[in-house]
Order: structure tokens, then sequence, then C-alpha cells
């Protein structure tokens, strides 16, 4: 994609993070969270970012990236719109097939509209699990169409 260095590091320190506390301790993972979604799963994006600010990240970029990978987020930069797509497309997750590896290799020439498959894809899960769409999911939508 001919990304310039100094952005592509940001791409890779969000990558690096956002699952670093997926598999830390539950109790860790929600002081850290200090998060209003009451779904544990989710707990873990925020606690990274938490983390991570701690260590001295101070890339509101990353961090927004980090916080919201698994929500979405209206007012995210580049970094977590790449986020939000890898972390759907990466080749080796269970649900990944010929379809997804259709939109990963669209990602370099349009990655707007691929976000925008993806998004669907990921909130139409939710609606079909009859999981409730948090505030921040239904504004990242409004925010990509
Ligand atoms: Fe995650």
């Amino acid at each position: 994609m001919g990304i310039a260095d100094r952005e592509r590091e940001r791409w890779l320190r969000a990558a690096w993070l956002h699952d670093a506390l997926k598999d830390a301790p539950t109790r860790t993972v929600r002081e850290l969270a200090g998060s209003a979604w009451n779904a544990p799963s989710l707990w873990h994006g925020p606690a990274a970012a938490a983390r991570a600010a701690r260590a001295g990240e101070r890339d509101r970029g990353v961090l927004d990236a980090v916080r919201y990978h698994s929500v979405g987020y209206a007012r995210w930069d580049g970094v977590g719109r790449m986020l939000y797509l890898a972390d759907y497309l990466e080749p080796g997750r269970r649900h990944h097939d010929k379809r997804l590896r259709k939109y990963a290799a669209r990602v370099p020439e349009d990655p707007d509209d691929v976000l925008r498959m993806v998004a669907a894809e990921r909130i139409a899960r939710a609606i079909v699990e009859g999981w409730p769409l948090l505030p921040e999911t239904a504004a990242f939508w409004n925010a990509i169409l």
C-alpha cells in the first residue's frame, strides 16, 4: 500500500497491543478496562489501551484503535480502521474462507469499501446472535456509510 514508515509503525503497535490482555485474568482486565460495557469479552481492548498508556503509549489513534477494536469507533483514524479490518481478515482465523481472502486482497485498492463490508458482517452477526448493539458500534456504522 506504500504506507509511510511512521504510519506503518503505528499500525504495527496497534496490532501488537490489541489482544495483549485477551488471556489475562478477568479481574485484571476488568480493573484496567473501567468500561461501562457489560460483556466481559469486550474488556480486553480497553484494558490493553489503559495498560499501554500506563507504559508510555501516547498516540491517541493507536490507543483508540486498541480500545475499540472489538466494537468499532466513529472517530478512528487510519490505525483503528486498519486494525478493525486486520482483526477480521487475518489469515488463519476460524471463519477465514475464500470470500474473506478476496476482501483482504481488495484492502489496498479500496479500504473504505472493504471496511463497510466487514463492519456490516460483524454487526449482522451481533444482531443474529441477539447481542446488544453498543452505541459506539452504531455510531461507527453511521460514520463509515
Ligand atoms: Fe480482541
